[in-house]
């Protein structure tokens, strides 16, 4: 006999448990708090020992299935963790649904049957995408549903290496009431999704349609309970888009890989940093480039500073792409080495669409903007990398000879670095190493080059 399940909504606040939901709770009068959960008895499980020495516990999912997609697989930490579950969050149209498809067909390939479930589109609708991408795999079974049950009961009639849910917010539990995409379904409908995965040691892949305003924010609510959660991102207009983990239980977080929307779908950039750089002009006052790194690779990127005569009032200070904490403190800095900037505004950005917070570019930032404020270009072909000390101490980064490596791959010649990684530069005789202890100095390094002109 089947377990009577009811719900009921409960405030997510202070626990307050209503029969009907409440716009306001009228025990900790917190707005919109309730959510729909379930109460009483779910079916108990069978009565069988699942407990098991350590020792005899896999502990090793290094059977990872691959995607196909080389960039997409180092961003999972090498491919998807069998059982794990990944939420795939991002904008409405920003490929989500291409991506996933390109996955589907690259397992489907190489490893046995996916199961694609389209919530949103129909069967039809899938395959006009696919066809649309040169997909015919025999193995890629798509299923038009959105009843998160019948949804399991296919995957336990005819088990796949891997399930794809497009998208988390389209699929419903029919014991709820709630509509769905509501953080009560999105919820649900993930945690049936995770314990069929767990049980039957299958990687289960889940859209998420996410905005940067947060007004759909059903998946948000999911990032504790997946494994992984994989962000794909996109300056408007721009064909180029950027997919990182932000959460991995499996591998590293900050790992990115970089696509090209094309006509048949999402091509890898195979030389990011010098993607990012080809629309750079050099020789021109306020752009710098930083030896960054993400993840465990090195990759170049073009700092741009824009240092203006203020209006009345309090001086912008704008951060794109750049940690804005940090370009305060770059601020304070120079202006205690006498660069007057406290009255002037600045804006200061990371190229192509980039979020650079890593501290060792802060030598960069310094570079650009005090190139901005002079009008003079910085040298043709240099980088720099080193963080910054609230003293004005050029400090050591990690991976010197990475990032060095990378500039001398792509041609540069000219190497600001802190003085602490002066030796890591010895291996790289194509570069000029100008090693920098204190922004004081690099200053004055920057006013001698301008002076040879
Ligand atoms: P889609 O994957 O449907 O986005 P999402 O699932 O995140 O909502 O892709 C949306 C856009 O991508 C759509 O405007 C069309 C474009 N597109 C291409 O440019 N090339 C392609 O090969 C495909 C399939 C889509
Ligand atoms: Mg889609």
């Amino acid at each position: 006999m089947r377990a009577r399940i009811t719900t009921v909504f409960a405030c997510q606040s202070c626990g307050a448990v209503s029969p009907k939901w409440l716009g306001r709770c009228p025990d900790c009068s917190e707005w919109n708090s309730y959510v729909e959960e379930f109460r009483g008895e779910r079916p108990a499980a069978a009565a069988v020992s699942a407990s098991s020495p350590i020792s005899t516990v896999v502990s090793d999912p290094e059977t990872r299935i691959e995607t196909a997609l080389p960039g997409l697989d180092r961003v999972l930490g090498g491919g998807i963790v069998p059982g794990s579950v990944v939420l795939l969050g991002g904008e409405p149209g920003i490929g989500k649904s291409t991506l996933l498809l390109q996955v589907a067909r690259g397992v489907a390939r190489a490893s046995g049957e996916v199961l694609y479930v389209s919530g949103e589109e129909s069967a039809s609708q899938v395959r006009l995408r696919g066809e649309r991408l040169g997909i015919r795999e025999e193995r890629l079974l798509v299923l038009a549903e959105t009843d998160v049950t019948r949804v399991i009961a296919e995957c336990e009639a005819r088990p796949p290496s891997v399930v794809v849910v497009d998208s988390i917010q389209a699929v419903r539990d029919p014991a709820l009431s709630s509509a769905p995409g509501t953080v009560s379904q999105v919820r649900e409908c993930a945690s049936a999704l995770l314990r069929w995965a767990k049980a039957r040691t299958v990687p289960v892949l889940l859209i998420g349609h996410v905005t940067k305003d947060g007004s759909l924010a059903g998946p948000k609510s999911l990032e504790h309970l997946v494994d992984a959660v994989v962000t794909i991102e996109g300056e408007r207009g721009s064909s180029r888009r950027i997919v990182r983990a932000t959460k991995n239980r499996f591998g590293p977080v900050e790992e990115l890989a970089l696509y090209e929307m094309t006509g048949a779908g999402l091509s890898e950039i195979a030389n990011p940093s010098a993607a990012l750089l080809a629309e750079r002009r050099a020789g021109v006052a306020g752009s710098a480039v930083a030896a960054a790194r993400e993840g465990s690779r090195s990759l170049l990127v073009e700092i741009q500073a824009l240092v203006g005569a203020s209006s009345a009032g309090s001086p912008r200070r704008v951060a794109l792409g750049v940690d804005p904490g940090r370009l305060a403190l770059l601020l304070a800095v120079l202006e205690g080495a006498g660069v007057a900037l406290s009255t002037r505004e600045v804006f200061a950005s990371c190229a192509g669409g980039l979020d650079i917070r890593e501290p060792a570019c802060d030598l960069a930032v310094v570079a650009a903007i005090v190139s901005s404020a002079r009008n003079a270009p910085l040298p043709g072909g240099a980088v720099a990398f080193g963080e910054i000390g609230l003293l004005g101490e050029v400090r050591t980064v990690p991976a010197a000879a990475s990032r060095l490596r990378e500039a001398a791959a792509l041609g540069f010649t000219i190497a600001y670095l802190p003085a602490g990684n002066a030796a890591d530069a010895a291996g790289f005789p194509e570069i000029a190493a100008r090693p920098v202890a204190r922004v004081a100095d690099f200053l004055k390094e920057l006013d001698r080059v301008r002076s040879e002109k």
